[in-house]
């Protein structure tokens, strides 16, 4: 039996890596086989980028896209065996916030092109792409990181900015009749609700 794979992906401060944790737990308790795994990897490429991520190394975003690039390739070997084991697969972002994070107006073709045409690179079975709006992700972020002062206005603007290619790349993938499945999730409702319209969502996908 093959398994699934579903991509949780979208702005910073919606919580998807909690979400991730409620269904692995919801389907590992109905009897499935599941395994989260996240990008950036912590693979070889994956190491480079958290270093770049965090200041330690500089790198321009075209550099990026392709470290990216090269992370995801070595990552779909790691999902294609899970996959033949029957495993579902549940991962924190995908190539959707490279077009959303590394791309501009001039290089958002070329992002998508390298990744959706690669060979090694697999079009997910479901995405849930959750958003919210930047000011509720904010707070959430700082609720989450205690004591550590955030640059408000810089990161407000560039959330918003973050939201519309999310947005925007959602409509053309959705339409662009390569088996796209993204089905975007409000995520500002309160938690347990937000947890609910996941369940349907991935329940009927997965019946
Ligand atoms: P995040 O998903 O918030 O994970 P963590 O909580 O472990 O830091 O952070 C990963 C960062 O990587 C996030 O800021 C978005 C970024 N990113 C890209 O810029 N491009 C990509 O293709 C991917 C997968 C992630």
């Amino acid at each position: 039996m093959t398994g699934k794979f579903i991509v949780f992906d979208g702005l910073d401060g919606t919580g998807k890596s909690t979400f991730i944790k409620m269904l692995a737990e919801h389907l590992q308790d109905k009897g499935c086989k599941v395994s989260i795994t996240a990008e950036p990897t912590k693979n070889k490429w994956g190491l480079l980028i958290r270093e770049i991520l965090s200041g330690v190394q500089k790198a321009s975003q075209q550099e990026m896209a392709a470290l990216f690039l090269a992370d995801r390739i070595a990552h779909n070997e790691e999902i294609d065996e899970l996959l033949q084991q029957g495993y579902i697969v549940l991962c924190d972002r995908y190539y959707y916030s490279s077009f959303a994070y590394q791309s501009d107006d001039e290089t958002l073709s070329w992002i998508m092109d390298m990744n959706l045409n690669c060979p090694g690179i697999r079009v997910p079975d479901l995405c849930l792409l959750f958003d919210s709006e930047p000011e509720l992700c904010l707070k959430r972020i700082k609720a989450g990181r205690s004591g550590q002062q955030l640059e408000i206005f810089e990161n407000l603007k560039s959330l918003n900015a973050i939201r519309e290619k999310f947005s925007k790349i959602e409509e053309m993938l959705n339409k662009s009749g390569r088996g796209e499945n993204i089905v975007r999730i409000d995520s500002s409702p309160p938690l347990d609700e937000v947890f609910e319209v996941i369940l349907n969502t991935v329940n009927s996908f997965l019946n």
